[in-house]
Parts: C-alpha cells; sequence; structure tokens
C-alpha cells in the first residue's frame, strides 16, 4: 500500500476472566481507506473498537494512531488526536436538543459560541437532521438517533472514524443517506473509515477491505469479493448467518 497507514494494531490481545476476546490481532489501515468489520456474534470487534478508542486496556499488543503509540491513553486523549468512535447503543444528553447534544461533542475545539452553534448546525444539516435541530434528543426515532450519533463523532472533525453498526435498526431507504455520506467524507475529507457492520449489502458497497474477525482472531483480510469468497470466511460466518445478507 503506498499511502501511510493511519492506524496499525500489532499484536492485539484481551482476556475477560480467562475468555480470549481478543488474540494476536494485526492490521494496518491506510489514510483515507473505509475497512469494513464483520463476524460472527462475541467475535471481539466491539472489544477491538474499545480498544483502539481507549476505553479497554489491551492485555498485548499496541495500536498506534498517525505514526504515534496511543496504547492506554484515554478514550478523550484519542478522540481530540482525531480518532473518533460511536457506540452500537447511542447514549445522547435526553434532556438537550440535537443540536446541542452536536455542540456538546465539539466543545474542545475552543470556538466562540456563536462558531460553535454553526459548526454544530453545519454537521446537523450535513447529517440530514436539520428539521430535528431544536428538538429534544429523546423525540428521535431510532434512525435519528443513529444520525445523532454520526453527528456526534463527526462534530469533532474525526481523521479516523470507527462505527459500531450504525446502520442496525435502519430500513434500506434510511441506510443509502447514511452510505453516501461516509463516501463523501472520505472523498472529500480524506477521512479514513472503520465500520463494524453485519449488513453485507453496505459491506460490500462501501468497503475498500474487510476484516473478518472469528473468535477473537483475524480470520481474513481483504477486498470484499475475496473475503466473501473464502471458504473459511463463508464456514465461519456468511454460511451460518443467511440472514444477515439481507437483514
Ligand atoms: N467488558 C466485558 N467483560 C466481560 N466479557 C466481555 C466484555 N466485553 C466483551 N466481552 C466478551 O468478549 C467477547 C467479544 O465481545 P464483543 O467484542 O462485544 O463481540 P462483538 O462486538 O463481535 O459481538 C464476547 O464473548 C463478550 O461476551
Ligand atoms: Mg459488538
Amino acid at each position: 500500500m503506498a499511502s501511510m497507514s493511519i492506524v496499525k494494531v500489532a499484536g492485539v490481545g484481551k482476556s475477560f476472566r480467562g475468555l480470549h476476546a481478543l488474540s494476536d490481532v494485526e492490521f494496518e489501515v491506510a489514510e483515507g481507506e473505509i475497512l469494513g468489520i464483520i463476524g460472527p456474534n462475541g467475535a471481539g470487534k466491539t472489544t477491538l473498537f474499545n480498544i483502539v478508542a481507549g476505553a479497554l486496556k489491551p492485555d498485548a499488543g499496541q495500536v498506534a494512531f498517525a505514526g504515534r503509540d496511543v496504547t492506554g491513553h484515554t478514550p478523550d486523549r484519542i478522540a481530540r488526536a482525531g480518532m473518533v468512535r460511536t457506540f452500537q447503543l447511542m447514549r445522547p444528553f435526553a434532556s438537550m436538543s440535537v443540536l446541542d447534544n452536536v455542540g456538546l461533542a465539539a466543545q474542545h475545539r475552543r470556538f466562540s459560541r456563536r462558531k460553535l452553534r454553526e459548526h454544530a448546525l453545519d454537521v446537523v444539516e450535513r447529517v440530514g437532521l436539520g428539521p430535528w435541530a431544536h428538538r429534544v434528543s429523546t423525540e428521535l426515532p431510532t434512525a435519528g438517533l443513529k444520525r445523532l450519533e454520526l453527528a456526534r463523532a463527526l462534530a469533532m472533525r474525526p481523521k479516523v472514524l470507527l462505527l459500531d453498526e450504525v446502520l442496525a435498526g435502519l430500513v434500506p431507504a434510511e441506510r443509502e443517506p447514511v452510505l453516501d455520506l461516509l463516501a463523501l467524507l472520505r472523498e472529500q475529507e480524506g477521512v479514513t473509515v472503520l465500520f463494524i457492520e453485519h449488513i453485507m449489502a453496505a459491506v460490500m458497497r462501501l468497503a475498500d477491505r474487510v476484516l473478518v474477525l472469528d473468535q477473537g482472531r483475524v480470520l481474513a483480510l481483504g477486498s470484499p469479493e475475496e473475503v466473501t469468497s473464502d471458504a473459511r470466511v463463508i464456514d465461519a460466518y456468511l454460511g451460518e448467518e443467511p440472514t444477515h445478507a439481507d437483514a
């Protein structure tokens, strides 16, 4: 790969009371690349994000971001450096408006109040929540909460976005604009995206490469075509859960 790797995961291991959630996980992601991460439930996908984003310390191995070792750094420090994750379960501040929730995520940027508001509004519109900007976040339907979660991440101006099942719970018509937005972010701003996703159609469409995790190990890493035709991947994941192909 010609471009520099912006994320490098080397020899990462993590156990929970004897359960090997991750074992010797290694991969690199190039700047501007979109990496899909798939694997059965319990494969270690979210644990991997927790380690990359600093929420968990690995028992072994390192995570580097933009050439710097960030292993064990706090989530806050990693996010401010430019690597930002979304959560599988959304947790906005319930009593606040959509706009304020997004503004809060960008607060560390020391904008003036007015600039912060403009920036937040810009991001809110970008994810298609413009009409909801002044509504209380708890009024949002699932698709809206997902967009809000994405907006809060985008408000931090990430260089690397870690997305944990942002399409789950969305109907196909709601997924399209999210996929379009992610493609646009990469195209226009060179944002690198790592996304955990069960919906294979989305993985096939968006990912440059796909990392397959199974029982905490890297089972395969390659183009979407390569991994989906890999017999081990079909055995471990695709064959076993056919409903995921169009879920
Ligand atoms: N905080 C935790 N404490 C104990 N076990 C955990 C914890 N987080 C994850 N696990 C376990 O680690 C394994 C991997 O989980 P997870 O990373 O959530 O998988 P995935 O996101 O691929 O479904 C599972 O067996 C899960 O039960
Ligand atoms: Mg998970």
